[in-house]
C-alpha cells in the first residue's frame, strides 16, 4: 500500500488528507517511483486552491526524487533500481506514484534525494530567471521582490555571484534578517516608500526586477526599475497586480514573465547540471529544507500560507 495525499475539494490546507490506495504497474512509456523526497513548492498551494484547477480528487505538488520500482514497456535507458527525479510534473504528494519516464532525470550520485527535491525545481527556475527571461550581466543593478521567498533567495545569490548588484525585499523583520547575507541592500516589501527607498540606492532606477509577490510590490517595481529597463514576473505570491501598460510603454519598460518551462525544455540536462553544480558549490548558501512527513503536508502548506518560515520544505514518506 502507498500513502498519497489528495483532495476532494479545492480550499484551505485542510483539505489535504491522507489515503492509502494500491498502485498498480506502470502502463507504456510510464515508470513507477517510490519518492524518498518531495519538494514543496508554491505553486502546489495553487493547485490546493483551484487557481489552477486539476480534475478532482486532485493529488499536488510537482517535484520527487526516488528509486524506481517498475518500468513499463517502450521505456529505455531506465532500469528498477535506477535513482531518478522530476519537477513541474503534477501529482507527487504520494509515497509512490506512476510518472511518464520523459519527465525523469537521471539524480546525481553524489546528491541525496532530499537534498534535490530541495533545489531542483527552484533552481531551474532561478536558471530561467538569469538565463532565459533576462540574461543578467555583471554589473547590473538587480531588485528581487519577495528575496525571501525559495526562488527569490536562488535569484539574489545567483546574482551576486554573477557580479550584479542585489536590492532584495522581505515581508518581516525575521525574513529580512534572513536574507541579509544574500543581498547587498534590504528592504522591507510593505513599506509604503518602498519606491523611493529603492531609488534611494539606485537614483537611476534598477537594470531589471524579478517579481515574486506581485500584487502588493508591482507598483513599487514599475516605480524603480530604469526607463528601458525589464521586469519580470515569475510569482504573485499575493495575487495579480494591476499593470499600467501605457505608463511602462511610455517609459519603454519591457514586461516579461510565463512558465520557467518556456526556457528550460530542450536544455533540462544543461540546466539541471548548472544548478546542482552552484548547489555544490555552495552559491546559494545555507539551503537546507525543513522536512515534514508525508502525512502532514497540510502542516507545510499552512506554514506557507502564514508566511511564517523561511527556507525550502520537503516531505518525507
Ligand atoms: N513562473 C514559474 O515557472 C514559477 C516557477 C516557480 C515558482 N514560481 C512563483 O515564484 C514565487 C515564489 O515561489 P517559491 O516556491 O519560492 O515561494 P515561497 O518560498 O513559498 O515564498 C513565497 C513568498 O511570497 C511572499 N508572500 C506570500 N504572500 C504574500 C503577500 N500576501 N504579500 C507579500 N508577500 C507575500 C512571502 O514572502 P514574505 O513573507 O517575506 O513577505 C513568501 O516568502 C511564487 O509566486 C511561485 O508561484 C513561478
Amino acid at each position: 500500500m502507498s500513502t498519497t495525499i489528495r483532495f476532494h475539494q479545492y480550499g484551505s490546507p485542510d483539505v489535504l488528507a491522507p489515503e492509502e490506495e494500491q498502485v498498480g504497474m506502470p502502463g507504456p512509456a510510464q515508470v513507477r517511483l517510490r519518492h524518498e523526497a518531495i519538494g514543496v513548492n508554491f505553486i502546489d498551494t495553487a493547485f490546493r486552491q483551484g487557481v489552477f484547477p486539476m480534475a478532482l480528487p486532485g493529488v499536488t505538488g510537482v517535484e520527487g526524487a526516488g528509486i524506481v520500482e517498475a518500468v513499463g514497456s517502450d521505456v529505455q535507458g531506465i532500469q528498477a533500481g535506477d535513482r531518478m527525479a522530476y519537477f513541474l510534473a503534477p501529482g507527487s504528494y504520494a509515497e509512490v506514484r506512476l510518472i511518464d519516464a520523459s519527465d525523469l532525470i537521471r539524480s546525481p550520485e553524489d546528491l541525496s534525494s532530499a537534498e534535490i527535491a530541495t533545489v531542483l525545481t527552484k533552481g531551474l527556475t532561478a536558471w530561467a530567471a538569469l538565463n532565459g527571461f533576462y540574461p543578467l550581466k555583471a554589473g547590473e543593478t538587480v531588485l528581487v521582490q519577495g528575496a525571501s521567498s525559495n526562488v527569490g533567495w536562488l535569484v539574489s545569490r545567483w546574482a551576486k555571484a554573477r557580479g550584479a548588484r542585489v536590492i532584495g525585499t522581505a515581508g518581516s523583520a525575521t525574513k529580512q534578517a534572513a536574507i541579509a547575507g544574500s543581498v547587498d541592500h534590504v528592504l522591507p516589501s510593505g513599506s509604503d516608500d518602498l519606491a523611493a527607498r529603492i531609488r534611494a540606492i539606485a537614483p537611476n532606477g534598477v537594470d531589471v526586477v524579478y517579481e515574486f509577490v506581485g500584487k502588493a510590490t508591482f507598483a513599487a517595481s514599475a516605480a524603480a526599475v530604469r526607463d528601458g529597463g525589464t521586469i519580470v514576473t515569475i510569482g504573485a505570491a499575493s495575487g495579480s497586480p494591476a499593470i499600467d501598460q501605457a505608463d511602462l510603454d511610455s517609459r519603454n519598460v519591457r514586461v516579461v514573465g510565463g512558465p520557467m518551462a518556456q526556457y528550460v525544455q530542450g536544455r533540462v540536462a544543461q540546466a539541471s547540471d548548472e544548478v546542482f553544480d552552484a548547489y555544490r558549490k555552495g552559491i546559494f548558501g545555507d539551503f537546507k529544507a525543513t522536512v515534514y512527513p508525508l502525512v502532514e503536508a497540510a502542516a507545510a502548506h499552512e506554514d506557507i500560507a502564514a508566511r511564517r518560515k523561511s527556507g525550502p520544505m520537503i516531505l518525507v514518506p
